[in-house]
């Protein structure tokens, strides 16, 4: 078992702080593996996906523990949690392609068993194309796990901040969303320059994240402190999002490092 240092309750959450950004992605990986291995012929591990820097050591983890012949995906399936739009599948910036690289090409999961949102879906189609996804996990029997990662303005997804009130964010559908302007900065380094990020994306939205049997929030690095704490002190607000996760309690679990626990009082 990876090494915590330590854990304590917040707004109903549990909070688990680990040494290093390594020790708690493996404590995320290893959840994701309990939660595979507990799914039976009847129920397969219904997985909510992330992206971003964060999950890619969970994702090597993931695929050692599969290399090593101790854990397969054959019968998992996988949502992710967005994609920009529009892009191609086949564009390295993509989510789907990033999920390529670190994850599907790595492990046995069948191809029609992971599921991205479609970035290629025409402009007239994709509410329809979001509601689909949102059946398709439906119709699976829903997410028994969410993995998630928190931007610096605490978006989660990229169900950005907003002025709603807490009970309209709380049901924010998987729609399309214009990106923050520090979500456009975040991004920049990937895409070559600020101008050049994609400033749309598809996002599972708050209502299916919230709708999770397990949520693991994993939040690693000094630049995600600020967040962290404003995540988990105060009241639930639509102005951060990953504040919302207060409404799932104790089926949220935050798996962070010591740095970006810092702030967290
Ligand atoms: C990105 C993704 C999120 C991710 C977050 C943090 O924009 N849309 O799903 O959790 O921002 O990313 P990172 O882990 O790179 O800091």
């Amino acid at each position: 078992m990876p090494e915590e240092s330590r854990s304590f309750q917040r707004a109903g959450m549990t909070v688990r702080v680990f040494p290093d950004a390594g020790a708690a992605s493996r404590a995320a990986a290893d959840r994701i593996a309990s939660t595979i291995r507990a799914a039976s012929p009847g129920h397969r591990a219904i997985l909510g996906m992330a992206t971003g820097a964060t999950p890619q050591k969970v994702y090597s983890h993931l695929a050692s523990l599969h290399a090593a012949g101790g854990l397969s995906f054959r019968d998992a399936v996988t949502y992710n949690l967005d994609e920009y739009y529009p892009i191609q599948p086949l564009d390295p910036k993509s989510y789907r392609c990033y999920m390529h690289r670190h994850f599907f090409s790595l492990v046995d999961l069948p191809p029609q068993q992971g599921h991205v949102l479609d970035g290629t879906v025409p402009e007239g189609f994709v509410a329809a194309h979001c509601a689909e996804f949102e059946r398709w996990i439906e119709a699976d029997g829903g997410l028994d796990l969410q993995l998630l990662g928190i931007g610096r303005n605490g978006h989660i997804g990229f169900n950005e901040p907003s002025e709603l009130t807490v009970a309209e964010a709380l049901a924010l559908p998987t729609r399309l969303i214009e990106l923050h302007p520090l979500t456009r900065e975040d991004a920049a380094r990937e895409f070559g320059g600020v101008d050049k990020v994609i400033p749309r994306a598809l996002t599972l939205g708050v209502r299916a994240i919230l709708s999770a049997r397990s949520i693991l929030m994993l939040a690693t690095g000094a630049h995600k402190a600020e967040a962290v704490a404003a995540a988990l002190a105060g009241q639930m607000r639509a102005s951060l999002p990953a504040s919302l996760l207060q409404a799932a309690g104790e089926r949220v679990t935050w798996l962070v490092d010591e740095a970006a626990a810092s702030g967290v009082s």
